[in-house]
């Protein structure tokens, strides 16, 4: 039976498996202790969990255990990284390269730095939605401390060229940090083989839960350090001080788990998914992609619908379908998204785009209703 409306907003939060939520279950009642108390079985058995997490996390992207620090999720792991890095390497420079298609938190926390001092290069992408690597080795300078690249983007799906990134970074002796929220769990993450120094991911992106995350930090060639941004209790090797949210990291830990045994065919599923109803909406003749198809994350489709009032789409269709003009956070605004027009879509077009991503429960009857109820709603429109 189909649940409406149909969830296809995967990229915004997904639900918590099943699995996961029955691994995290007893750390909030039997299991209970606090994973730092040294002096009990409550307190080891939390710690053991802890340490089972950081092992399975840290085998998603092909990390040591003792190079994950766990946070409250991405923003604070965004935070931490580009605040971190600057306090600790402004000696050495302060001029950070970035995109102007990040996630908001990066380009939030970058603002932040620049009114404290910092220099921030800001990218324009391509209309593929990739940055231009030629550009992006001209912008570093021997102060230049950190390059910030997402892996893909939340919006229209575009896959960074990250291997070829983390090369320029390293050629550079550059930090080469990815938020890669939206690619974790998703497509296959090598933080050796990227060349990647600091990594942010998200237990609510992958089928875990929310107000937990992780950070990646390197400890090899080269070992890279961070002020904290909290103090207190030396937590996470005194990175990220406060009590550990133990049945939330279990969830993590849990969650990429499944995603690393899972992920393969998993994707080829939705994959195959995300085609059928993106030749769906594009058999309705005025619609068209944003980015470019083989570049894209195998769930997303991001698609602009050149009708009448088309900002009126997801209104419409809000009954019969839970999806998004792009990311949650700035779901509330009535602007067009910076992200298509980043990509140089016109703004009335932008303000007509959807994106649909879609995730583990979606299921191809969910499709076949999606496309039907889309093109009832097109042509009554047009
Ligand atoms: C690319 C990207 N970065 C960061 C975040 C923020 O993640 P969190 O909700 O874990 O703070 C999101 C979530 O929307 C995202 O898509």
């Amino acid at each position: 039976m189909i649940q409406y409306p149909i969830y296809l907003d995967y990229n915004a939060t997904t639900p918590v498996d099943p699995r996961v939520m029955e691994t995290m279950l007893p750390y909030f009642t039997t299991h209970f202790g606090n994973a730092a108390s040294r002096t009990h079985a409550y307190g080891w058995v939390a710690e053991e969990a802890v340490a089972m997490a950081r092992e399975q996390v840290g085998s998603l992207i092909n990390a040591a255990a003792s190079e994950i620090i766990f946070t409250s999720g991405a923003t604070e792991a965004v935070n931490l990284t580009i605040r971190g890095v600057f306090d600790l390497y402004h000696a050495k420079g302060k001029h950070i390269i970035t995109c102007n298609i990040e996630h908001k938190a990066v380009l939030d926390t970058c603002e932040l730095i620049k009114s404290i001092g910092g220099e921030i290069t800001i990218l324009e992408v391509m209309p593929n939605g990739l940055p231009d690597l030629v550009e992006l080795e001209k912008a570093i300078r021997p102060d230049t401390i950190l390059i910030s690249i997402m892996y893909a983007n939340n919006e229209i799906g575009s896959i960074m060229p990250i291997a070829e990134i983390g090369t320029i970074a390293k050629k550079h002796n550059v930090l080469f940090f990815s938020d890669a929220t939206q690619a974790v769990g998703k497509i296959p993450v090598d933080v050796i083989k990227d060349n990647i120094d600091l990594l942010a991911l998200s237990a609510h992106k992958l089928y875990g839960p929310k107000g937990v995350g992780a950070l990646y930090v390197r400890r090899k060639n080269p070992r890279v350090k961070l002020k904290a941004l909290q103090y207190g209790g030396g937590h996470e090797k005194g990175m990220r001080s406060g009590t550990l949210n133990v049945p939330g990291i279990v969830g993590l830990g849990k969650a990429c788990a499944i995603c690393k045994t899972e992920m393969e065919a998993e994707t080829k599923r939705i994959s195959k998914l995300r085609d059928q109803l993106l030749n769906g909406l594009l058999a309705l003749g005025c619609t068209a992609l944003n980015g470019e198809k083989k570049l894209l994350l195998p769930h997303v489709a991001n698609v602009s619908f050149n009708v009448p009032e088309a900002n009126q789409l997801i209104n419409q269709l809000q009954k019969q379908i839970a999806v998004s003009s792009g990311s949650a956070c700035t779901s509330a605004s009535t602007e067009p998204s910076y992200v298509l027009k980043a990509l140089g879509i016109s703004d009335e077009l932008a303000a007509g785009s959807i994106r649909f991503s879609l995730g583990r429960f979606t299921t191809e009857q969910e499709i076949e209703d999606v496309i039907k109820y889309v093109t009832e709603v097109v042509n009554e429109m047009r």
